[in-house]
This record gives structure tokens, sequence and C-alpha cells, in this order.
């Protein structure tokens, strides 16, 4: 059975203090929520990641991302962190390749080929964000822009090293606009996205990826979506600044 995951994305928000205090909050509200096949994780700040990395050792069921890498192993790159920095502090994932990385830093998929490359190389494991702008779906070729990013971005890679690979389906015109996917056309997007990976692996592959979904994603919405075939939990933004918000979507799988 694939695995089940809440991640939250606290983006640039919260200082060193209210994010420990948000962490603390989270993982005392989550402790006894968290089943077999189920993860929680939180992608917080660099500046967060040591401290809440010992925390989570500490409380053992949530997991610890960063929210971007370099791509490069070490050197002269001012104010860049590696994937090896952020392996060393505790943290398990990263997330690439976020609309957000992609829209104001210039990330291509080229290179982000190479970020995931980076992070599989130190055992981080990438949450990967695809997804089309509002123009691109209502031209109707979003299809053919999510597969290009699925292509370009991690389809390089062998089927050993996709098998850590999270994706996750963020329509941009979704994210932090309040404006929601439906259930229906985010399971649609979903399973072409299933459907892409059974075609460039093979169905057991594609049945064991897990695919998120993030755009304005909250406690009331969150389990129509959730209860979509191909829709295994959320990478969630505003809604992960509250300990209690994130809470209620991290219940919707019990
Ligand atoms: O990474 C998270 C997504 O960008 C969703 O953000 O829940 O604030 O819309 P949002």
């Amino acid at each position: 059975m694939r695995k089940k995951i809440v991640a939250g994305n606290w983006k640039m928000n919260k200082t060193y203090e209210e994010g420990l205090s948000l962490f603390s909050e989270v993982v005392n509200m989550v402790k006894d929520e968290v089943r077999g096949n189920q993860e929680v994780i939180v992608c917080t700040p660099f500046i967060h990641l040591s401290s809440v990395a010992k925390l989570s050792q500490d409380a053992s069921n949530v997991k610890i991302g960063s929210q971007n890498i370099h791509q490069a192993e070490s050197g002269a790159y001012t104010g860049e962190i590696s994937a090896s920095q952020v392996k060393s502090v505790g943290a398990e994932y990263t997330i690439l390749g976020h609309s957000e990385r992609r829209a104001y830093f210039g990330e291509t998929d080229e290179l982000l080929a190479e970020k995931v490359n980076a992070a599989l190389k130190y055992d981080l494991k990438p949450i990967f964000c695809i997804g089309e702008t509002k123009e691109e779906r209502e031209s109707g070729k979003f299809f053919d822009i999510i597969k290009n990013q699925l292509d370009r971005g991690v389809f390089h890679l062998s089927k050993e090293a996709f098998a850590n690979i999270v994706l996750a389906y963020e329509p941009v015109w979704a994210i932090g606009t309040g404006l929601t996917a439906s259930p229906e056309q985010a399971q649609e997007v979903h399973a072409f996205i299933r459907q892409a990976i059974a075609d460039k692996y093979d169905a057991e592959t594609a049945e064991s990826t897990t695919i998120l979904y993030g755009g304005s994603c909250n406690p009331s919405n969150a389990a129509t979506l959730f209860a979509q075939q191909d829709i295994d939990g959320g990478l969630i933004g505003g809604a992960s600044l509250k300990s209690r918000d994130f809470l209620e979507i991290v219940k919707v799988f019990n």
C-alpha cells in the first residue's frame, strides 16, 4: 500500500522562536494521529531545520524537510545550502520545483533535474512539484505541460531511484488564492500523472508512488480531495501555519 502523506510547507514564514513553538505544537497534536502507512512532514525555512530535527527525533513521528537545496555538492555559492548540509541536520525530505521557485527564481526543469540528482545522492527524498498556470489550464494544454515537467525533471531517473520521489500536483492558480481545484479536476490530473509513471516505468511503480495535492487545501476541503482514488495526501501551505488546521488535515486519514 502506498504511503499517505500530509506535508506542511511553511514557505518564508515564522521567526526562529515562532517556528519552534509552532513545531512543538504540531508534534504534540499529531503524536497519536499518525497511522502505519501515513507520514507527516514539516518543511521549514533553513533556520529552523536543525532545531526541529532534534525535537522530531524525540517525538519520532514527524519528519523534517527543507524547501530547496542547491544542485552543487559544496563550494563558492554564497547564500546557498547543499543536500549534504540539509541531510546532516537530520532532514529526510526536500521540496523541489515548487512553482514559486520556478516563477521567482527562474528554476528550469533542467536545473531541477540536477537538484533531484543532488538530493538523491545524499539520501534526501524529493517532494517534486509540478502544475500548470491559469493560462496553461485555460489553453487546454495542461496535460502536455505536466508531462513535460515529469519528463525533464524526474523521468531521467532509473526505476530504483524514482522509488524515492514523492510528487505534488500543485495547480499554480490554486496556490495561496483560496481557489482549490475541485476534487474531480485534481483527480483527473493525478490519474494522468499515475498513468504517465506506468507508461515510463511500470504499473507497480505507478501504484506505489505517492502523489500529493497542493493549492489552498484546508480543513474544509481536505477530506473530499483525499478521498479521490489517486490523491495520496496534501502539500499544505497557509493551513500548515496554524497547528489546529494542520492537525485537522492530518486527521483526514484516520
Ligand atoms: O507548498 C504548498 C503550496 O504552495 C500550497 O500553498 O496551501 O497556501 O495554497 P497554499
